[in-house]
């Protein structure tokens, strides 16, 4: 009998020293587990002479439902007060207005590539995408550029590892691809995506950038139309105020060959960093394919002509939005992001 009153008073004084619900536990599986003390001692009856075993046992089962109903008040406490403490920190202020889930969206150069198709699409364009990953002999020599020609330099390039393959430079390649795909003629396609060009970085100039090329065959295709669907194009996108200047240049896959300025929203006219001083900013490169390249896509120049046109829509969304550093685009800084 007095082994029971120590292990009662012992179980007791142990529980009193429990702290938080973990220590509760233990205590719990140290006297009422399988291998526990309470059973033990529950145990102890079948050891003892016949006379004893009733008291004893008696006793023993007082004691186990005095520490069980010590244990649970104890973790009820114990359970409470942890509650209590929760609720204090966790506290919830429901007069609060509620907070906007953050919504994802598109990317500026995403949604503007989408204004140019959408505005494309409307004059009968359709959607040719081409490789990023481009033979050598499409991004320069089926446009007219072999080996060693002078103009290759106007286009800085990155080189795989693999002999002869390049990440593009421009969307031009694509033309080879069209053409060769489509027969026969008409053709009218944009062909939208991502170029390389291992330059400077600088505010108008990024190593990775989109273009969107544009590519009309056909028979009678002439200069004008080319600039009427140039027109149409700038004054869908930009409205009628903006200024276009259009200007004769140099490409090896077109001839004649025109570049398309638009006036700098960042300056007006004026002259700033990102204009180079000029109150101009290149939007596009364009002009008639040359027959040399019209041969490379299989068509005979003889009997069909064509226009084609290389636009960068990151440009374009500067001009749009006056933003004064292409940089930007690329950051991935939200608070730039997320403004459009
Ligand atoms: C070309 O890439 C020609 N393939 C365009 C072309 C197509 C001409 C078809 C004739 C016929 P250019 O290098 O000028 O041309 O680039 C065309 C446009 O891409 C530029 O007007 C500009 O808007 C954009 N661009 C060029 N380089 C960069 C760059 N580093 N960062 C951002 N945009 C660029």
């Amino acid at each position: 009998m007095s082994d029971l009153d120590s292990l009662k008073n012992r179980a007791l004084d142990q529980l009193g020293a429990c702290s938080d619900e973990s220590t509760l536990r233990a205590w719990n599986s140290h006297f009422f587990g399988k291998n526990g003390e309470m059973l033990a001692a529950l145990k102890k009856v079948s050891e003892l002479p016949p006379e004893s075993r009733k008291e004893y046992g008696q006793q023993a089962n007082i004691v186990k439902e005095q520490l069980s109903a010590s244990y649970e008040t104890a973790l009820k406490n114990c359970l409470e007060q942890a509650m209590l403490k929760s609720l204090e920190t966790e506290k919830l202020d429901i007069s609060l207005p509620g907070m906007i889930p953050a919504a994802g969206k598109l990317h500026l150069a995403t949604q503007t590539l989408r204004d140019i198709q959408a505005t494309f699409a409307e004059m009968g364009f359709q959607v040719f995408r081409s490789r990023e990953i481009e033979e050598d002999e499409f991004n320069f020599g089926l446009l007219n550029m072999p080996p060693h020609h002078p103009a290759r330099d106007m286009w800085d390039t990155f080189h795989t590892t693999d002999p002869g393959l390049i990440l593009r430079t421009h969307t031009s390649p694509g033309q080879i691809h069209v053409m060769r795909k489509f027969h026969p003629a008409p053709i009218r396609v944009i062909l939208p995506g991502m170029c390389y060009r291992y330059e400077a970085i600088t505010t108008r100039s990024e190593i990775m950038f989109h273009q969107v090329e544009g590519l009309v065959v056909g028979t009678n295709v002439s200069m004008t139309d080319l600039i009427g669907t140039i027109t149409a194009f700038t004054r869908k996108m930009f409205g009628d105020s903006r200024q276009v200047r259009i200007r004769s240049s140099y490409f090896p896959f077109t001839e004649p060959s025109i570049e398309v300025d638009m006036d700098c929203i960042v300056c007006g006219g004026k002259g700033c960093p990102l204009c180079k001083k000029t109150g101009w900013l290149e939007i596009m490169g364009a002009g008639m394919v040359h027959p040399e390249v019209m041969k490379n896509g299989g068509y005979d120049p003889s009997k069909y002509s064509g226009f084609a046109f290389g636009m960068g829509p990151e440009r374009i969304a500067m001009l749009r939005h006056a933003i004064e550093d292409i940089r930007e685009f690329w950051g991935n800084d939200m608070r730039f992001l997320s403004q459009f």
